[in-house]
């Protein structure tokens, strides 16, 4: 039976992130701006931006015997997450992300898997209780997919709601996506998953539903300043994005993910969900790091109000 709250099924990596201008070319030197090392990786990212939205969210992952390990571990308790199914890993580096970032807010990331290789399916049989206690599961590509496919399975048999981000994006097979209620891609990874166009809305919706025909339950496809288009059996709407200046793009899909469950499991129809996860994944590139500027509920709503608010007087 599922439960309540937000289990993550995923990675952790700490991010080491260089500031830069415009971004490096091959053979050429350049100097960089700054240098931060910040707690990242897509799954820890989901985990700290559902916690600070207020949900109960506990992390099924793995960390090297570190130094690095040792510090997300107090991170993720700092931020509220039960980090009890967190994994130790001897004889492994904890997750590592070489981060780009270029004045345009836009990143190239590199990542070292590390202890996130370890998290196969004896983590899924092992915390197959946690998996199927929760009410929404969140799941990113970053760990080895026999992995990701029991712990889907151990959710989804218990009625746990999915929602898989394809990131980084890797072939899908039937099997899993059928047990995805939400599949999550970006255009980049949207394009790549179906091999058709994404350019246009009406491109994207076609590809859209050439995941739901294999299988999907729904598809968002995350298209950044533009919003997010939401297709299922039933139709297709778009959600516009709130405009920002973008400091730091780092864990804006994360976000948003995070924001999609912590909307829908407190309460709100997919069409409001949607438009709190792009308020939150727009707020969360206003700093320099995955989770720096990662916002809290009342933020969204704020940001959600003000928007309407000028809109309003716009059109007076
Ligand atoms: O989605 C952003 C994340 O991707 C970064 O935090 C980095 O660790 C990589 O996993």
């Amino acid at each position: 039976m599922a439960g309540h709250g937000i289990s993550v099924w995923g990675s952790l990596n700490i991010d080491l992130t260089v500031r830069v201008q415009a971004f490096v070319r091959p053979g050429q030197t350049v100097p960089g701006q700054s240098f931060h090392t910040f707690t990242g990786g897509k799954g820890g990212n989901q985990a700290v931006a559902a916690a600070r939205l207020g949900a109960d969210v506990r992390m099924i992952a793995c960390v090297g015997d570190d130094l690095y390990g040792e510090m997300y571990r107090d991170v993720l308790r700092r931020e509220g997450v039960d980090a009890s199914c967190l994994s130790i890993k001897r004889d492994a580096s904890t997750g590592t992300a070489l981060i780009e970032v270029e004045d345009s807010g836009e990143n190239r990331i590199v990542v070292v898997a590390g202890a996130n290789a370890r998290l196969t399916t004896a983590a899924a049989v092992r915390y197959s209780e946690v998996l199927s206690q929760s009410a929404y599961l969140l799941m990113q590509l970053e760990t080895p997919m026999d992995g990701v496919l029991a712990a889907a399975e151990a959710a989804r048999s218990a009625g746990v709601t999915v929602i898989m981000d394809p990131a980084p994006v890797r072939p899908l097979d039937e099997a899993l996506l059928r047990l995805c209620d939400y599949v999550t891609p970006n255009e980049t990874e949207l394009q790549a998953l179906t091999g058709m166009p994404v350019g246009t809305l009406e491109q994207a919706e076609r590809a859209c539903r050439e995941l739901l025909a294999r299988g999907a339950g729904a598809v968002v496809n995350k298209r950044g300043a533009e919003g997010a288009l939401y297709v299922d059996r039933d139709g297709a709407f778009h959600v516009p994005a709130f405009a920002v200046k973008a400091v730091d793009t780092t864990a804006a899909g994360d976000t948003f993910n995070a924001a999609l469950a912590v909307g829908l499991d407190g309460g709100m129809s997919v069409r409001e969900a949607l438009r709190f996860a792009n308020a939150a994944a727009g707020l969360s590139t206003t700093g320099l790091g995955a989770q720096t500027a990662m916002p809290d509920w009342n933020s969204v709503e704020d940001t959600i109000r003000y928007n309407k608010l000028r809109k309003f007087i716009q059109h007076l």
